[in-house]
């Protein structure tokens, strides 16, 4: 029984119209969101991109490529609240053209999606401004990677800064959109049993995985230029380590919530030379197989649009250390690659063992608490219970919550629930300039780290959970990943 809001007739502007995100991701999430009544008749869906289309050309284009998805019937209603214009943010022809287009509606709530390379960012801002199409109920949101390093996000950050205020400027991470995500604060803050447990005198660490079995796909000319480290880790991995471990906010809006995530991103401890070498370790996928499959995959070098000799990590663990009273001496564990054995998202808060055991000759492990991201969205943890019978022997036993057994309905997208609150405003999901320049100035030794000193890759088979070394980061410290 999903709620869902009213929201305000609004032109919904996607720069990068016919890129994968907008067709994969952003055109599915505004159908969602026009099947739940929320695409009021009068509001407009405009793509734009350099393509020489038509409003019948784009509609024919996101057919072909929804009508697997969606419902053929609905979907052609909702197609005629989308038009299309071809712009590039670099040349003055069509923007005139354009303005008009947006101008015919004053009163429409704005929404200018950069669905584009980051390069494109300020170029689309500036003409925005131009046009004074920043002004009134006007937003931007900037899709991740904001920038390639610390640089240039202050760059990005500055010039978009020049045309739209922060309170109009939302930067998106999907993973925030995620309705385990989200659950997240609503089991450390709307319960009273968890939080006097979750710090550093009952949790000995924390594992957070973004397992991929996909490959890079069509994205090589992106990824190429990212790596996990860019792709993953900057964006999805330190939201996730900011929500698991911040302070408790004063309230649940935009200001405090990134306020608390950003003084957790400022308390981790900065990466030096000698730091990344012990506890970062990257990796590439060669050819192999998934489990279950016996199909050879190729390895990364031999996907289209690959170098091939490739330094690009598509493998990253890390060890994180929270510099603060909370979590002192506790290590975040995390690690995001793809072509792993399995699809799995998930935060595991493993607490310390109990501290005498009185139940002798029994092997406990210790209990952990699980928060399953995707796919099977839900929470867990795992305590210990006496098998029934004479003896006293105990076995570890697991209490679920799952979301699809409670509450129903699939996986939900994440992007529904973003471009509903960037159309009504509500920015409290979304990552302020701070926080995107701290976790950029996080990785960037890591970053230059990579750049100078080049990787013997591939050093993982497609299928397989990453290189030895990331299993060695945790046995160093007598602890292992979890078995997924
Ligand atoms: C994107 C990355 O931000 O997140 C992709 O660019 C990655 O490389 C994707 O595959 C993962 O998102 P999800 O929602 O499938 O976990």
């Amino acid at each position: 029984m999903p709620t869902s809001t009213e929201i305000d007739p609004c032109d919904f502007v996607i720069f990068g119209g016919t890129g994968d995100l907008a067709v994969r991701k952003l055109l599915p999430a505004l159908f969602h969101r026009f099947l739940d009544g929320q695409i009021p008749a009068s509001s407009r869906i405009i793509g734009i991109a350099r393509e020489a289309l038509d409003d019948a050309g784009y509609r024919a284009q996101l057919r072909e490529a929804l009508v697997g998805i969606c419902d053929a019937r609905q979907l052609d209603v909702f197609l005629e609240q989308v038009f299309y214009r071809p712009l590039d943010a670099r040349k003055d022809e069509g923007w005139d053209d354009f303005a008009a287009l947006i101008g015919a509606q004053p009163d429409h709530v704005r929404v200018f999606y950069l669905s584009t390379s980051p390069e494109l960012f300020v170029d689309i801002c500036t003409r925005l401004g131009q046009y004074k199409l920043n002004e009134g109920a006007s937003r931007v949101v900037l899709e991740k990677p904001i920038g390639r390093d610390l640089a240039s996000a202050n760059q990005i950050n500055d010039a978009v800064g020049k045309v739209f205020s922060e309170s109009q400027t939302f930067r998106i991470d999907h993973y925030l959109g995620k309705e385990t995500v989200q659950n997240l604060l609503v089991l450390r803050f709307g319960n009273g049993i968890f939080e006097p447990l979750w710090n550093r005198n009952y949790v000995d660490h924390v594992q957070i995985t973004a397992a991929e079995t996909l490959g890079v796909e069509q994205r090589a000319a992106f990824y190429e230029t990212a790596g996990a480290t860019r792709d993953m880790i900057q964006s999805h991995m330190l939201q996730l380590t900011s929500l698991v471990s911040m302070e408790p906010p004063a309230a649940f809006d935009a200001t405090a919530v990134r306020n608390e995530k950003i003084k957790v991103l400022q308390s981790i401890r900065p990466f030096t030379e000698e730091s990344i070498q012990a506890d970062i370790v990257r990796g590439q996928y060669g050819p192999g197989s998934t489990p279950g499959n016996s199909s050879l995959l190729a390895g990364y070098r031999q996907e289209p649009g690959v170098a091939k000799d490739s330094k690009t990590e598509t493998f990253v663990a890390a060890k994180i250390l929270i510099d603060n009273w909370r979590w002192a001496g506790v290590p975040i564990y995390l690690r995001t690659g793809k072509r792993l054995p399995k699809r799995v998202t998930e935060i595991a808060i493993q607490f310390r063992k109990a501290p005498h055991l009185v139940f002798r000759g029994q092997d406990l492990s210790s209990n952990t608490l699980v928060l399953n991201v995707q796919p099977d969205e839900g929470i867990s943890i795992s305590f210990h219970a006496k098998l029934p019978g004479q003896e006293m022997k105990l076995k570890t036993v697991n209490m679920d919550f799952s979301y699809q057994k409670t509450f129903g309905g699939g996986e939900r997208s994440a992007y529904a629930t973003l471009l509903n609150d960037c159309m009504r405003g509500d920015a409290t999901l979304f990552d302020r300039a701070d926080g995107v320049e701290a976790a950029w100035a996080l990785v960037n030794p890591i970053l230059e780290y990579f750049e100078s000193h080049k990787p013997k890759f591939p050093n993982y088979a497609a299928g397989t959970w990453g290189p030895r070394e990331a299993d060695e980061l945790l046995e160093r410290d007598g602890r292992h990943w979890r078995r997924l």
